[in-house]
């Protein structure tokens, strides 16, 4: 150790002193991304490729005890850099590339001084060790978010930011990153987290599950819910499906895992390849938490989902999952193109065509309160998922529809879809793209739907 030190300094040393050295103290990384809704949301300065936590956790006392090992990138010359994290949560150790670094928490910033200051462009990695009992926050809409305890474990939803009440990171939707869970749970609870179930071993009473989460997930998306649940995971029909049921859930679980399936795939000759190596879901028995969520790769419920909450929350792993917006301004991205995905579904069941779903949203009179919020600015947080989000945003992609013609709608979705996998993009860049593809302007269309309280004509 110290020798490599002094091999270290050595080296510095003989560097010729300039500005390349000068850089290596650097500047602070901004404590957050910038999105006006959630100022303290994300950092800047760095940018997080995967995140690998090692969770153990006992359902009976609420404690959990974690390693998070982050690996990351500076994008600036860094003299300290930041993770979101509450503080309800103690922090133990931090070390940057296995050397003790000097940190603090305060709010729900975890300020982390490395040895030394990293150079821009340099990768590192932050093992941070942390314990405590992890609770859930209300979001300016009053709903809870987080590590939201129940009954028999936990029913982990993190949008739009409960990912800090339970792992640090830079928890803005911007910053994907690959993911790896470790849960150790009790033996008698199962543990599932996003992406593919890796192993499960069971030892001295307690058992532990590793999930790979290969593809880039946003923060908001990732969960570790903890549960009694049946647990299954198979091949059907071409997919992986795996589904964890809490036998008390409300609603006929009989035939969960088979319902997926059939909506993948009809999404996928309209939308394009499904965007992951697997799907599946997690049904709790949670009537305290009012919705349900598109947690990547496998949505979580709080009790058996209709056909159409199960199509909303399969149509997001398209629209919100792989294609995530840049900020949460733009959330009608998600929710909007998820509504539509309902109605595409209901369509194709026989249960309601998609041009009733949007006579009967639109046949919300023009002095409605609901007219008042233009589809693309839902003007707070504490908006975000408000009816115009959703049903506006529908109908904003069914009068492109109507404008465009079928051929060329899908192909823009298709597009979107296509271009921006795995990735972020903004309501700008849809517009611009549906220009593209259709060879057409439309800012007319997108202006009275997107961008101006009240009721568009047709
Ligand atoms: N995206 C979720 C859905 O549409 C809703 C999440 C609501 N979150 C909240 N904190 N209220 O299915
Ligand atoms: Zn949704």
């Amino acid at each position: 150790m110290k020798r490599f030190l002094a091999l270290t300094s050595a080296v510095l040393l003989s560097l010729p002193i300039g500005p390349a050295v000068a850089e290596q103290g650097g500047t602070p990384g901004a404590p957050g991304a910038g999105d006006p809704y959630f100022p303290g949301q994300g950092n800047g300065g760095y940018d997080a490729g995967h995140y690998d936590l090692s969770l153990d956790y006992d359902p009976s006392t609420g404690r959990l005890s974690g390693v998070a090992r982050i690996s990351a990138r500076a994008t600036q010359a860094l003299s300290r850099f930041n993770l979101d994290l509450v503080s309800t949560l103690t922090v133990r150790s931090v070390t940057v590339d296995g050397k003790p670094a000097t940190y603090a928490q305060s709010g729900s910033e975890l300020v982390v001084t490395p040895v030394r200051g990293l150079a821009r462009g340099r990768g590192f990695s932050v093992q941070i060790r942390y314990d405590g009992s992890p609770a859930h926050v209300i979001d300016p809409d009053g709903s809870m978010d987080g590590w939201i305890r129940t009954g028999d474990g936990v029913f982990n939803a993190n949008e739009p930011q409960g990912a800090m009440t339970w792992y640090p990171g830079n928890h803005h939707m911007t910053d994907k990153a690959t993911y790896r869970f470790t849960v150790t749970v009790p033996s008698t609870r199962v543990a599932v987290a996003n992406g593919d179930l890796v192993s499960k071993a069971s030892r001295g009473g307690r058992t532990t599950y590793v999930w790979d989460c290969r593809e880039s997930m946003a923060g908001y998306l990732t969960t570790v819910s903890i549960g009694t649940f049946t647990f299954a995971d198979a091949r059907i029909g071409g997919h992986r499906v795996t589904t964890a049921v809490d036998p008390q859930a409300t609603g006929d679980a009989s035939g969960f895992a088979e319902r997926h399936p059939p909506v993948l795939d009809y999404f996928a000759s309209l939308f394009g390849p499904y965007p992951f190596s697997s799907t599946g879901g997690i049904v709790d028995h949670a009537p305290e938490v009012g919705y349900a969520l598109e947690t990547q790769t496998r949505p979580i419920y709080p009790r058996v989902p209709s056909e159409s909450l199960l199509a909303h929350e399969l149509a997001h792993q398209w629209f919100g999952d792989s294609v995530t917006p840049t900020l949460w301004r733009d959330i009608w991205l998600n929710e909007g193109f998820a509504t539509y995905g309902e109605w595409l579904w209901a369509d194709r069941l026989g249960t309601r065509t998609v041009q009733a779903a949007f006579d009967e949203a639109y046949a919300t009179p023009a002095e409605d309160e609901f007219w008042q919020t233009p589809t693309a600015d839902p003007g707070g947080p504490e908006n975000l998922f408000h009816a115009p989000v959703y049903d506006r945003g529908a109908m904003t992609l069914h009068a492109l529809r109507r404008e465009v013609g079928d051929a060329t709608f899908f192909a823009i979705l298709r597009t979107w879809a296509r271009e921006h996998r795995h990735g972020n993009a903004d309501t700008a860049a849809f517009v611009a793209l549906s220009e593209r593809v259709s060879g057409r302007r439309l800012d007319a269309l997108f202006d009275a739907w997107l961008f101006k309280p009240g009721k568009p004509s047709l």
